[in-house]
């Protein structure tokens, strides 16, 4: 870290404090979530939970994502699953998905975006993951479940939901519980919002089709307003991301606006979710976006930042260092 980015972290009491004390403080203190750097884990390495999505269970935030790690078994594709009581801080708790073509997808299958849900009623862990063949033809959904959030899931089956083509998917809980699969439909030119069966191992009910071709699709319910957020499809390629908002997830959706300005290309990233953590002082919404590296996936960054929003905007500002206190639920960028 330069010297200037160390002075600019460590208050100036603390910069001239003795090197015990800086550290004492940097454990207690909140810790900068950087976008576009390398995040290690508890372990030190570099967190692969590429294309993920957060499920908070208890007090405890779990990120499932894709574990593109180099040396693995190219036979297989992996999840990841990390825990963290701050979403800056994270342990490392397993490999929870470890899958081998399940038979008719091909050595190059795709197993993408995995989602995680919990299912109160039947207390089972139900992952949701793209599941597809070399040439994206295939465009499934694949559920794996487990009874443990952390535990290693069980391969159920593959499908296309409602019978329609689902690429990139997204998940979405309501304030109310309620589980909605998103998924991208490109026959159809848009991507839906669909319910869960009650117990969440099949999707049931389209609840809206919403007209724009987008994926890596994010919906989130605030103040009153739905937004729906999503990217244009460029492969892995970034490009200015969009948002609609709509007073019901069933629309009428309103037309779809740029996120942040459009030559910056939602700076190098593509949305993969927006999560909104309430403290007792306010909430802060944070979009996740992926900086994919194809050629080094392994390699690829996160871009996660708070978005400003509210009365049907959103705008997510120039990346820079932040911080968060999930006690308060205020951001603070540095
Ligand atoms: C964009 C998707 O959002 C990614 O998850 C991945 O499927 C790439 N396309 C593949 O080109």
């Amino acid at each position: 870290m330069p010297f200037a980015t160390i002075r600019h972290v460590i208050p100036r009491k603390l910069f001239l404090a003795p090197i015990p004390l800086l550290l004492a403080a940097a454990a207690s203190g909140p810790q900068l979530i950087r976008p576009g750097e390398v995040w290690p884990d508890d372990r030190g390495q570099h967190i692969q939970a590429h294309g993920g999505g957060i499920l908070k269970f208890g007090d405890t935030w779990y990120w499932f994502g894709e574990d593109r790690s180099q040396g693995l078994d190219p036979a297989r594709r992996y999840v990841a699953c990390y825990s963290s009581t701050d979403l800056a801080h994270w342990t490392f708790r397993n490999q929870v998905l470890k899958q081998a073509d399940p038979g008719d997808l091909g050595p190059r299958f795709v197993l993408e975006r995995p989602k995680v849900f919990y299912n109160p009623r039947t207390r089972k862990f139900v992952m949701y993951m793209h599941i597809d063949d070399a040439r994206y033809q295939l465009a499934r959904v694949g559920v794996a479940v487990s009874d443990t959030v952390d535990g290693d899931y069980r391969f159920l089956s593959s499908f296309r939901p409602l019978d329609r083509e689902s690429r990139d998917i997204g998940q979405f809980v309501d304030d109310d519980g309620t589980p909605y699969l998103i998924f991208e439909d490109r026959p159809a030119k848009g991507f839906h919002i669909a319910a869960l069966s009650a117990d969440y191992l099949t999707v049931e009910r389209d609840v809206a089709l919403i007209n724009a071709p987008l994926e890596g699709g994010a919906v989130l319910h605030y103040q009153g307003l739905y937004y729906a957020l999503g990217s244009a499809l460029t492969g892995w390629n970034p490009n200015p991301n969009k948002y609609a908002t709509a007073a019901k997830l069933e629309g009428p959706w309103s037309e779809f606006r740029d996120i942040a300005p459009p030559e910056t290309r939602t700076y190098g990233s593509q949305s993969t979710m927006l999560l909104k953590v309430t403290g007792s002082r306010t909430t802060t919404v944070v979009f996740m976006g992926d900086i994919w590296r194809p050629r080094t996936q392994w390699d690829s960054r996160y871009l996660w930042m708070p978005v400003e929003i509210g009365n049907g905007a959103l705008r997510l500002p120039a990346p820079r260092p932040w911080t968060l206190d999930v006690r308060t639920g205020e951001s603070q960028p540095q």
